[in-house]
């Protein structure tokens, strides 16, 4: 039974059973978990419905109870292993049955057991099935053993390290929703045993019992301290393995001989030329495993990169890469296995396909430059190895070098070093390591004391007076008091005229650069002076500095300023709500996997970065300023409310991926019914609901106008809009206006009719160039039949050949001239020399009885200094020398 089958009968035989089938959330969860890189189970997207929110999902409109979906997971604990056994992956799916307080632990265990042992589904064969449940859940036990009927030596119970869920959640946590699991094995029998003591689940040290389903009761919420406190509604989730089902199916020893792995695993021994011998090869197994882990990752936005998801990415690409080195790969290869992965992978997952050439793209540019730091590394490693005798070591010194400088791998190295017989200072290395790692720990910590050089002096004014209070979202002009001047390392009681230092004040108006958004600028004014702040900025312990420069006067330390911030922060508000809506509008027109990648939020405009694989086409960028500016339009009221993390993650608020949050966090939002054009043609409510410290507009409405500028992309998957709101919009309108009546007057046009004149005039040039070049053509032909009298007709070989000087013809009318000499001429061979070019030509006839231009031309070349070859019939060079060529000719005749 191919993959594709059993999944499709899985999700059919729950949605016979009532459930709705839901897609697979992204691979990095599209509402931010940040206890999650990627997303690891089916349940990750439902979360919020165990605890009791009412299971609703944007396009599955009604309140629902069960779902079904076939889950795209990664989970990157145990990388290492995975090509090296036959149970590690990356990359998997997940199918899955969920319950949110609607069946229980009855149902669940028996429609397990009816799909996978029915002979109208996948008709397993009961007596090899096993199941456990947790110690003390008497009602699991009695459900499979009285309810299923499964026999009691079948069933075994087990701690919370095997049979509950998150793994030992009573004991260690984490919070939140658990419940007690039931696990159904599969016996593939003692050939694929660890020895006699493999006697049932949970024993293995082989692959005999192989676990393919996790039924998990959640019915807990853990709260703080350990207590199991049970929710108002309990839940189903199953977790059912389906790369661990399709080997018994297909009887294929492991998933790697399966239909979906082995078409991969095949095009690699193709492409390397090293041939697959099973389990052995390592090397291919990991390159197939991987390349689905990736050409999945970037499909869902991740950008192969140094931090993050990106890095781990990356990391598995290069870990592929390195194996295709070892296969003997000295090119890319890798992408060229992405359209696979697609063949086998798009009915169930269409967005791989659409994504394609940006996954293939990404993954050959990577490879193309983690093959050339191999091969560098490379080189250096043969030159220290050539230097070492066998029996010697190589010190640990170099191999440091190698892997901290070069990026070449340990494991490489090992290997080689091997193969020659050489032993490997691996103390020293790890010494060396270590210490790196140290220095670097140093490094970064570093860079969390930015604000070092004011340090003595803030740590005092952080003492006393603590963080800053920031007033800057009702008003702008506030009084304050000066609690400190900095002038560069040291706290001073004055600054004077012409001085730059940084101003901290008891509470301020101005917003400190963050979030995307940048600091204020304005005016701090007191009875003694007057101080222009060029910007705001805040310590990580929340002090905020104005840097400020006395434009006149002294400002004392303890007085009283009156701080205004400019009110170019008005528009700097329009351009951050603007901002939130963008990405609202994207996520409508484009689909929920775009999400926000970077941010500059200024007076003068906004900059946004999305995940997005390819260019926006003009219509889709125009549905999108189009739904802005409906939200605009409709004057809806920002809210913003600060509320605790938890809540505001309920609502389902938009976080910035990896970026840390404090316990209490402020939501923004502005949420109304909205047109979404294409999307839905009748108004439907739309919600931009986002984490954010920034600073907005009240009312949607003050934003006035908005128009995007342009549309780019920056990176592999990242896209970037510059766009324009309030007065700022209407200004880069207004100036392009301007540039376009500009344009039309200059080629005696209006805006209106100016690309019908553009096109005129295109035409008109087009046949101005045809005709300049007819009278070209012309010209060479009157200077052939000018100077046919001076040209030369001799034999040469048997070939009547005719040959013209003619200085001053251009390079490009060489081979016109050519033409028309040969005709004119009646000989069998032309050649036409001019300053510093010859053309050769020969009739058709000619070339039959062996005549060749090309030949010809390579030897008046050498004589000519020069180059120059070409086809039988035609040959042309650039020749330093024609004249010196053409005496050679002379002399040959
Ligand atoms: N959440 C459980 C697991 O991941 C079942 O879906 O195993």
């Amino acid at each position: 039974m191919k993959t594709a089958e059993i999944r499709e009968l899985y999700l059919r035989f729950f949605q016979e059973r009532g459930h709705v089938r839901l897609p697979s959330d992204n691979l990095v969860p599209s509402e931010p978990d940040p206890t999650l890189m990627f997303t690891s189970a089916g349940m990750v997207q439902f979360k919020p419905y165990f605890l009791g929110a009412t299971p609703v999902f944007p396009g599955r409109e009604g309140v629902w109870k069960r779902a079904t979906t076939t889950q795209k997971c990664l989970r990157i604990g145990d990388i290492e292993n995975v090509g090296r056994t036959a149970r590690h992956n990356s990359f998997f799916e997940m199918l899955g049955n969920f319950s949110f307080g609607d069946y229980f632990k009855q149902e669940a265990a028996a429609w397990a057991w009816e799909f996978l042992t029915s002979s109208e589904w996948l008709g397993l064969d009961a007596n090899r099935l096993y199941v456990t449940v947790y110690l003390d859940d008497d009602e699991a036990y009695r459900v499979w053993t009285q309810v299923v009927g499964v026999p009691e030596s079948h069933v075994s119970r087990f701690g919370e390290d095997e049979n509950f869920w998150p793994a030992e959640a009573p004991s260690k946590g984490p919070n939140g929703p658990c419940g007690p699991c039931s696990e159904i094995f599969y016996d593939r029998g003692p050939q694929f045993g660890g020895g006699a003591a493999e006697t049932g689940p949970n024993t293995s040290t082989g692959d005999r019992f192989v676990e393919i389903w996790n039924l998990v009761f959640t019915q807990f919420d853990r709260q703080e301290g350990g207590l199991m406190q049970p929710l108002p509604q309990r839940n189903i989730d199953t977790g059912f393995g389906l790369y661990r089902v399709s080997p018994i199916l297909q009887d294929k020893p492991d998933f790697y001989e399966t239909d979906l792995f082995l078409p991969l695993i095949e095009k690699v021994a193709e492409l390397t030329g090293a041939p697959y011998l099973g389990a052995a090869s390592v090397s291919h197994r990991v390159i197939a495993e991987h390349v689905r882990a990736v050409t999945f990752a970037i499909t869902d936005g991740v950008n192969l990169s140094n931090t993050g998801a990106g890095y781990v990415i990356r990391k598995l690409l290069r870990r592929a890469t390195r194996h295709a080195y070892l296969l003997g790969a000295r090119d890319p290869m890798i992408f060229k296995l992405v359209t696979i992965v697609v063949q086998t992978m798009r009915d169930a997952y269409p967005e791989v396909a659409a994504a394609e050439a940006t996954v293939r793209e990404a993954i050959e540019a990577e490879e193309r430059q983690f093959l050339r730091t191999l091969g560098a590394g490379l080189n250096r490693l043969e030159d220290a190895l050539a230097q070492t005798e066998r029996g010697g070591e190589l010190s640990g010194e170099v191999v440091f070098l190698l892997s901290d400088t070069f990026g070449f791998p340990l494991d490489l190295t090992l290997e080689l070093a091997e193969e020659r017989g050489v032993h490997v200072n691996r103390e020293r290395y790890r010494v060396l390591m270590g210490e790196q790692q140290e220095r670097a720990r140093g490094a970064s910590k570093f860079k969390g004391e930015i604000f070092k050089e004011v340090a003595a002096a803030l740590e005092a004014v952080t003492r006393e007076s603590g963080p800053t209070e920031f007033v800057g979202f009702e008003r702008l002009n506030v009084p304050a008091t000066v609690l400190a001047v900095l002038n560069g390392n040291a706290g001073v009681e004055q600054a004077r005229e012409g001085e730059r230092v940084q101003v901290v004040l008891d509470h301020t108006p101005f917003y400190a650069e963050g979030g995307g958004q940048i600091g204020d600028s304005g005016l701090l004014e007191g009875p003694h002076a007057r101080l222009i702040v060029t910007g705001t900025r805040k310590t990580p312990q929340g002090v905020f500095l104005h840097d400020a420069t006395v434009l006149r006067g002294v400002l004392t330390q303890g007085e009283r300023v009156e701080a205004r911030v400019d009110p170019a922060r008005l528009a700097t508000q329009r351009h951050h709500t603007a901002t939130h809506l963008l990405q609202a509008a994207l996520r409508a027109v484009l689909g929920p996997s775009v999400r926000q990648a970077g941010s500059l939020v200024s007076p003068e405009r906004l900059r946004f970065d999305f995940t997005h694989s390819e260019a926006l086409t003009a219509t889709q960028i125009a549905e999108v300023e189009t739904l802005v500016n409906r939200f605009v339009q409709s004057d809806f009221e920002v809210s913003k409310r600060t509320m605790p993390i938890a809540d505001a993650r309920a609502t389902g608020a938009m976080a910035l991926f990896g970026e840390k949050y404090g316990d209490t966090v402020r939501v923004v939002t502005v949420e109304g019914p909205v047109s979404t054009l294409g999307v839905t043609p009748e108004a439907s409510t739309v919600t931009s609901r986002e984490l954010c410290g920034g600073c907005h507009v009240n009312r949607t409405g003050e934003i006035g106008a908005f128009i995007i500028a342009s549309e780019e992309g920056t990176a592999a998957g990242v896209r970037r809009i510059e766009a324009y709101a309030g007065e700022a919009a209407v200004s880069f309108a207004r100036e392009n206006l301007e540039r376009l009546a500009h344009a039309a007057s200059l080629v005696v046009a209006t805006p209106e009719t100016l690309v019908e004149r553009l096109e005129r005039l295109q035409d008109d040039l087009k046949a101005a160039r045809a005709e300049v070049s007819n009278l070209k053509a012309e010209a060479v032909n009157a200077r052939v039949a000018g100077g046919q009298v001076s040209a030369e007709t001799r034999e040469l070989g048997g070939f009547k050949v005719a040959v013209l000087n003619l200085p001053g013809v251009a390079a490009n009318e060489l081979r016109l001239a050519g033409d028309s000499l040969l005709e004119r001429s009646g000989a069998d061979i032309a050649i036409v020399a001019s300053d510093s070019g010859l053309v050769v030509k020969a009739r058709k006839d000619a070339v039959e009885r062996g005549a060749n231009a090309g030949k010809i031309l390579g030897v008046l070349a050498v004589a000519g200094g020069g180059r120059g070859g070409g086809r039988p019939d035609m040959a042309q060079g650039g020749i330093k020398d024609a004249q010196a060529a053409l005496r050679a000719l002379e002399s040959a005749f």
